[in-house]
């Protein structure tokens, strides 16, 4: 749905009677609604009213927040980068515990803004509100807020905004869970020549550390026609790279009414003419089948990249966070992968200080790093999440022990994807050219099939093109090229 189609829709939706039950409908009219009371608050003020989105966390929070600025650029908000607008959203992620820290820091500084500008809105929405202890602390301590919405229902942002503004009260809308995808929404994207489709929400596997399932609900996977009529619609519009978004992609289709494999749907995305590349996220390995490694294998456009987040080395620990696999099933897994497609670059995520893991069990997670050699490794620190199985565990890692486990992986993972990259030296390579490099002007910033950043002398009318790149110098975990005509 774009601009030019909302209206045409809106030209039909009448005000005087009540809001139809269905979706999308529902929300249309809403839009129009909320529209009109834009454009009257708009004309008391004599000036347009701004918006600003700060988005936390994942790649499925930033597509979510494409949904949202997607509703509020139809409804007639101009948005800016400055926290200062009348209305400003955070989509928040509650991961780990810093993300959380993040956001009631800025909050303070809004409400010293809202002070100044009473006409200034404040909306949280994300994974943070599906807690209720967060909402309790928000009620109390930070009343100056007047919208909060979940994860299950930011296709009603409309809606929600129309309520917002007919109440001088914090609204409140939370879902436990959902069963519903709306379809058909406005959205707008941050790329013009990528974009990031959602193929299933939610999350079953309840890793013993982690918050998602809680905060993002059951799985529930989108009907593949909706998923191929959105790509060729975005492919229509220029989109040239999309990337899959799912917390484990591999168990997609499951509960489908007819059931579909990861592998199968890859396959029918690959036949869409026009589109180039093909990336997802996240492959959880219980799940990741030797289908899906021949099909990666045997496809020109599903990128050489797969994240295949290990978490722990030990197999103690992996049993106590709930992972499903072996140490050894996982190294298998990852030499099955790279023998089948030897230029794939593998990529993961490591927890350190998960309750109970000693120094041997942080030299079984080493160990595999140096076997497999990821070619770009994210290393957290383990926090306790209030209702996570692990944060009743007992046997809570002192911080100090933790900090030395975490120092001594960090410097395995660099020194191996440091080794990875410098092998791509003196190759010539495609790479998506993204954007205007940030430092220097003469240069722009591609992507290549595997992940790795490239910066090369060129100039904006590369943006969105894919070009062969030669990468004349390695420096650690980029290259500088030269354009290959
Ligand atoms: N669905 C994805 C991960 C989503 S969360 C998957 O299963 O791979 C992204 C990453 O955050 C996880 O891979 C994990 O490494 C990290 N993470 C999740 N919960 C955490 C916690 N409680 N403490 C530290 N890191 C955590
Ligand atoms: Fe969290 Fe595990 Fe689900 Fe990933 S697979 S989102 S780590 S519970
Ligand atoms: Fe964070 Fe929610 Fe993503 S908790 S990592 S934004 S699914």
């Amino acid at each position: 749905m774009n601009r030019i189609e909302m209206e045409e829709i809106f030209q039909n939706i009448d005000l005087t009677v009540e809001a139809p039950t269905e979706e999308p409908q529902r929300q249309y009219y809403f839009m129009k609604k909320a529209k009109e009371m834009l454009k009257d608050q708009e004309e008391k003020l004599g000036r347009k009213l701004t918006a600003c989105a700060v988005t936390f966390g994942c790649q499925m929070n930033a597509k979510d927040s494409e949904k949202l600025i997607g509703i509020l650029e139809i409804i007639g908000y101009e948005m800016i980068e400055d926290e200062a607008a009348d209305l400003v959203f955070f989509n928040t992620c509650t991961v780990r515990d810093n993300a959380n820290q993040r956001v009631y820091g800025r909050l303070g500084v809004l409400n010293s803004m809202k002070k100044k500008n009473p006409a200034k809105k404040i909306a949280l929405c994300g994974c943070m509100m599906q807690e209720p202890t967060v909402v309790e602390k928000i009620k109390k301590s930070y009343s100056f807020v007047d919208l909060i919405f979940g994860t299950h229902n930011i296709y009603k942002f409309a809606e929600l905004l129309v309520t917002m503004f007919e109440s001088d009260r914090m609204v409140i809308d939370l879902w436990k869970d959902t069963d519903k995808i709306v379809e058909d929404l406005p959205a707008e994207r941050k790329f013009a020549f990528k974009s990031g489709v959602n193929i299933m929400f939610g999350c079953n596997n309840f890793c013993s550390y982690c918050i998602v399932p809680y905060v993002r609900g059951r799985e529930r996977s989108r009907n593949p026609k909706d998923i191929i009529r959105e790509i060729e619609q975005l492919v229509s519009e220029g989109v040239v790279e999309v990337m899959l978004l799912g917390q484990n992609v591999n168990s997609y289709g499951k509960n489908l009414e007819e059931p579909m494999s990861f592998a199968q749907l890859l396959q029918e995305v690959e036949k869409i003419e026009g589109l180039e590349r093909i990336r997802f996220m996240t492959s959880h390995p219980k799940d990741l089948s030797d289908e899906l490694i021949q099909v990666m294998k045997n496809s020109k456009k599903i990128c050489r990249h797969l994240h295949l987040p290990l978490q722990a080395g030990s197999t103690r620990i992996l049993e106590k966070m709930n992972r499903r696999y072996t140490k050894e099933q996982y190294v298998a897994l990852a030499k099955k992968i790279r023998q089948e497609i030897p230029d794939i670059a593998l990529t993961t995520d490591i927890i350190v200080g998960f309750p109970g893991e000693t120094m041997e069990d942080v030299e079984e997670t080493i160990s595999v790093i140096k076997e497999v050699q990821y070619d770009n490794a994210f290393t957290f620190i383990y926090s306790k999440r209030t209702g996570t199985p692990a944060a009743a565990m007992e046997n809570q890692v002192p911080e100090e022990v933790v900090k030395e486990g975490f120092d001594k992986v960090l410097k395995v993972v660099q020194e191996t994807a440091r080794e990875r990259v410098q092998r791509l030296q003196g190759q010539t390579l495609s790479a998506l050219v993204e954007e205007m490099n940030e430092q220097d002007a003469s240069l722009v910033t591609g992507r290549l099939s595997n992940n790795t950043i490239v910066h090369f002398p060129g100039d904006a009318s590369l943006i969105g093109k894919i070009v062969d790149v030669k990468l004349t110098e390695c420096h650690g975990f980029y290259y500088v090229g030269e354009l290959v005509k």
